[in-house]
């Protein structure tokens, strides 16, 4: 079965964003590949964090993607820190990596700008520059054929063949060249106080997000508040429209239907009602999700399932980073 590797940071709660635009996907693919789901603590580490908050929102992280229901015969969800190959290839990659290539990276300078900025310092953390080698290490750990990432991530998985690319013209085969697959452009959901920004977990302004654990009257609020424009008529159109479009775009994605099926059903409404529907649609598909989510922390059912993941997907990183070792003449 070839296989696919998705990350997931440990930065703050999940948004419908994340839901629609990766982890949907990774429920639509059941069964046809084998998903390796590496709920990315060490990335998380690479901004400042608290204890409490990186332990809560990688056991939620987890527990939530169970509650989707993901198959877990084929989806290895486990924790990134436990399977310590990840860091130690992760190291091993740096060494073939020019500081070019990393400052180059336009999240490295999106992140330390606001970092610099956030914290008054002209100094970051050097975790930030370092990112894309760990995810690289996720990625070639496991040979994945496929990786599933947003337009923003592109250019670490450029940088992750590279540096594939690279290490296979001096050693010989040492890695298998990761493709990228492109999300369908539908999927990307934007914020919902400014709907040309995309939607961020990690925005301070929490209307502009909703979680996947926000309960019925905070979701039906924020979609309520959400900006439109003053035009009264529900039709498709992200430049002139941007507000609208979104909320057409989560409609389509929570139903299931097409953006025309969407219309079909909802451009006769005026912006109050149509919000009212969609705010019940979301909470009826995220109510069931979230009483699963419930009892997957109560009972720590969380525990077994990355027990069972952390098994497998060491047992793949161990036989990887040995045969990585030997290749580059590691005694
Ligand atoms: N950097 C990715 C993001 O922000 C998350 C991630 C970490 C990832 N490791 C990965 C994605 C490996 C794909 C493969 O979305």
């Amino acid at each position: 079965m070839e296989r696919i590797v998705s990350g997931l940071t440990t930065t703050g709660t999940l948004t419908i964003g994340n839901y629609l635009g990766s982890i949907k996907q990774l429920i639509n693919n059941g069964g046809k590949y084998e998903q390796f789901l590496v709920i990315a603590d060490l990335h998380g580490i690479t901004v400042p964090f608290l204890p409490e908050n990186l332990t809560k929102n990688s056991v939620d992280l987890a527990s939530f993607l169970i509650a989707c229901g993901l198959d877990v015969s084929s989806n290895h969800i486990f924790f990134q820190n436990q399977v310590i190959q990840h860091s130690e290839l992760s190291y091993i990659l740096v060494c073939h990596t020019t500081v070019g290539e990393l400052l180059r990276m336009t999240q490295y300078k999106e992140k330390s700008e606001k970092f610099k900025l956030k914290n008054k310092t002209n100094t970051v953390p050097s975790g930030i520059l370092f990112y894309p080698t760990l995810m690289a290490a996720d990625i070639l750990l496991y040979d994945a054929h496929f990786v599933p990432v947003g337009k923003d991530q592109k250019q670490h998985l450029e940088l992750t063949r590279n540096i594939a690319t690279r290490m296979n013209n001096k050693y010989g085969e040492v890695f298998k060249i990761p493709e990228f697959v492109t999300q369908p452009r539908l999927s990307k959901i934007m914020s919902l106080t400014d709907p040309t920004k995309k939607m961020s977990k990690s925005s301070e302004d929490k209307n502009s997000y909703i979680s996947v654990l926000d309960d019925a009257s905070t979701i039906t609020k924020k979609i309520m508040r959400a900006k439109t424009d003053s035009e009264n008529r529900i039709y498709y159109d992200v430049t002139h429209k941007p507000g609208i479009s979104n909320l057409i775009t989560i409609y389509s994605g929570f139903s299931n239907l097409t953006i025309e099926e969407t219309l079909k059903k909802v451009a006769n409404l005026d912006y109050g009602s149509f919000k009212k529907q969609l705010s019940s649609l979301l909470v009826s598909k995220l109510t069931p999700i979230q009483e699963r989510f419930k009892i997957i922390t109560e009972t720590m059912e969380w525990k077994k399932v990355t027990q069972k993941g952390l098994r497998i997907a060491s047992s793949v990183a161990v036989e990887k980073l040995l045969s990585v070792k030997d290749k580059i003449g590691l005694v």
